[in-house]
C-alpha cells in the first residue's frame, strides 16, 4: 500500500459499505447495463415540456456534473445539451487524477472534456484546485513550508494556467472547515487539520486564492463546502470569509454544496445563509445539489447507502413527490435569491449517473427520463411569474 493510499484510508475506505460506494461511483462515471430494478419513470411528468434551462434563463445557470464526454452514451450527451447550461467536471481536474506526481500531468480527460464543452456552447467551472481528499502525496512529502507553497502555485499556476479563458471559474479551496462544531468552534475558523493546514498553516486559503487569481484574473474564485449553511459550521464559514475578505484576497464567491436528504433539509438556515454570504459581498451558487430519497445526506465521501445501492428499491410514488416539493421549495428559495445566484449545478446527471446511485437524488431517473421533481422545479419558477 502507497503512503498515498493510506492517507486516503480515512476518506474512502472506512467500511465496507465505502468500497460498494467506490464501485458505484465507478459506475455513475462508466456506463454499464441497464441497473436491474431501476425505476420507472414517472407516467405523469410531461417528458417533452419546457426545459429547465429554459425555464431559468432569466435567473441562473443550470449545471450538472460529469467528466465529459467519452464514457458518456450518446442519448446521456443529447441530455447534458438539452437541459443544461454548464458543466462542472465531476473528477478529472482533482488534483490525483491530473496530477498525480510533481512531473506528471493527466490532461487528456480535462482537454476532452472543455474541447467538447466549447464544441456543444456549454459554459465549464473548474472542480477544484486544493482538497483534503484525493490530492497525492507528493504535494507535501519532504517538503517544508516553502517547498509545499511552490508545489501549489505550480499546480494551480499550471492548471488554471491552461484552460484561463476557457473556464468560468474555479472552487479553488473545497471543504476546508471541519464538520459539526459547537458553540465554541463557532466563533473559529475550525479549519479541518488536513495537509495543507499542516505544512502551510491557515495562510494556504490565502495563497490559494491568490495563485488563482495570478493565473486567470478573469476567472471566479470560490471557496466550496458542503453543511455550510447552517449551525457552527456557517458560523465558522462566516468567520473564514470575513478574514480573507478583509485581507484582500481574491475570493468572488461561495459554493453551498447542497447535498441534501428529502426531509431533512434546512431551508429556514439556507435562506438567511445565501443573504448572510450577499451581505459579505459574495455571490452564492449551489454547486453540487442532489436530494436523496432514502439513505444518508452530507457532502462526505464514505458517508452513503452502506452497502444496500445494488438491490436498488426503486422510489415508490409517495418517495418521488416528497422529493418533488423538497426541490420546489429548494428553488423557490433559489428564485427569492437570484440576483445573488448567478449558477445551480446538480452533482451528475441521472439517477444512474449519481455517486450516491441508489438513492435516486436527481432529477432525471434512472432511464433518463424527467422525474415529478424536474417537474416541480420548472413549475416553481413559472408559479412565481403568475404570483
Ligand atoms: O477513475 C477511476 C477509475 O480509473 C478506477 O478504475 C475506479 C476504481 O474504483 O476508480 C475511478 O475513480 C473513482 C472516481 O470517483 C470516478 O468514478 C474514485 O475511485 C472515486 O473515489 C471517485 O469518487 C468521487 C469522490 O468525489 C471522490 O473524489 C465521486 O465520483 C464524486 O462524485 C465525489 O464528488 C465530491 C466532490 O468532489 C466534493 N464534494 C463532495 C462530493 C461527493 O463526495
Amino acid at each position: 500500500m502507497t503512503l498515498q493510499h493510506k492517507r486516503q484510508l480515512p476518506f474512502l475506505l472506512t467500511s465496507m459499505g465505502a468500497t460498494l460506494l467506490a464501485v458505484a461511483t465507478a459506475m455513475a462515471a462508466e456506463p454499464a447495463s441497464r441497473p436491474a430494478g431501476a425505476p420507472n419513470s414517472a407516467p405523469a411528468v410531461d417528458q417533452h415540456g419546457l426545459t429547465i434551462k429554459d425555464a431559468y434563463k432569466n435567473h441562473f445557470l443550470i449545471g450538472m456534473a460529469g467528466d465529459l464526454s467519452g464514457r458518456y452514451s450518446d442519448e446521456e450527451l443529447g441530455l447534458v445539451k438539452e437541459h443544461f447550461d454548464i458543466v462542472t467536471p465531476e473528477n478529472c481536474m482533482k488534483p490525483a487524477p491530473i496530477h498525480p506526481s510533481q512531473d506528471a500531468w493527466r490532461f487528456e480527460r480535462p482537454d476532452a472534456l472543455v474541447e467538447w464543452c466549447a464544441d456543444n456552447n456549454l459554459a465549464i467551472f473548474g472542480h477544484t484546485l486544493v482538497w483534503h481528499a484525493q490530492t497525492n502525496d507528493w504535494f507535501f512529502r519532504d517538503g517544508d513550508k516553502a517547498a509545499v507553497t511552490q508545489r501549489m502555485k505550480d499546480h494551480i499556476g499550471t492548471l488554471v494556467g491552461r484552460y484561463k479563458g476557457k473556464i468560468q471559474g474555479w472552487d479553488v479551496v473545497n471543504e476546508a472547515i471541519n464538520d459539526g462544531g459547537n458553540a465554541e468552534t463557532a466563533q473559529t475558523e475550525n479549519l479541518r487539520n488536513s495537509p495543507w493546514l499542516r505544512a502551510m498553516g491557515p495562510e494556504f486559503l490565502t495563497l490559494a486564492f491568490k495563485f488563482a487569481h495570478e493565473a486567470d484574473p478573469d476567472a471566479k474564485l470560490y471557496y466550496n463546502d458542503y453543511g455550510i449553511e447552517a449551525g457552527p459550521k456557517h458560523a465558522s464559514s462566516m468567520v473564514l470569509l470575513k478574514r480573507l475578505l478583509k485581507d484582500g484576497v481574491p475570493i468572488h464567491g461561495v459554493g453551498i454544496q447542497g447535498h441534501w436528504s428529502t426531509g431533512r433539509i434546512p431551508y429556514v438556515a439556507l435562506d438567511k445563509a445565501i443573504s448572510d454570504y450577499a451581505s459579505l459581498g459574495l455571490e452564492v451558487s449551489i454547486t453540487e445539489l442532489d436530494v436523496t430519497i432514502r439513505g444518508a445526506s452530507g457532502g462526505q465521501f464514505g458517508r452513503g447507502f452502506r452497502g444496500r445501492g445494488f438491490n436498488v428499491t426503486p422510489p415508490s410514488s409517495e418517495d418521488l413527490k416528497a422529493q418533488a416539493d423538497a426541490y420546489a421549495r429548494l428553488f423557490s428559495i433559489f428564485i427569492k435569491h437570484k440576483d445573488v445566484i448567478p449558477r445551480v449545478t446538480f452533482w451528475g446527471l441521472s439517477d444512474r449517473r449519481t455517486w450516491r446511485f441508489g438513492q435516486h437524488p436527481l432529477i432525471l431517473d434512472s432511464n433518463n427520463q424527467r422525474k415529478p421533481a424536474y417537474a416541480a422545479i420548472v413549475d416553481a419558477v413559472q408559479q412565481r411569474r403568475m404570483d
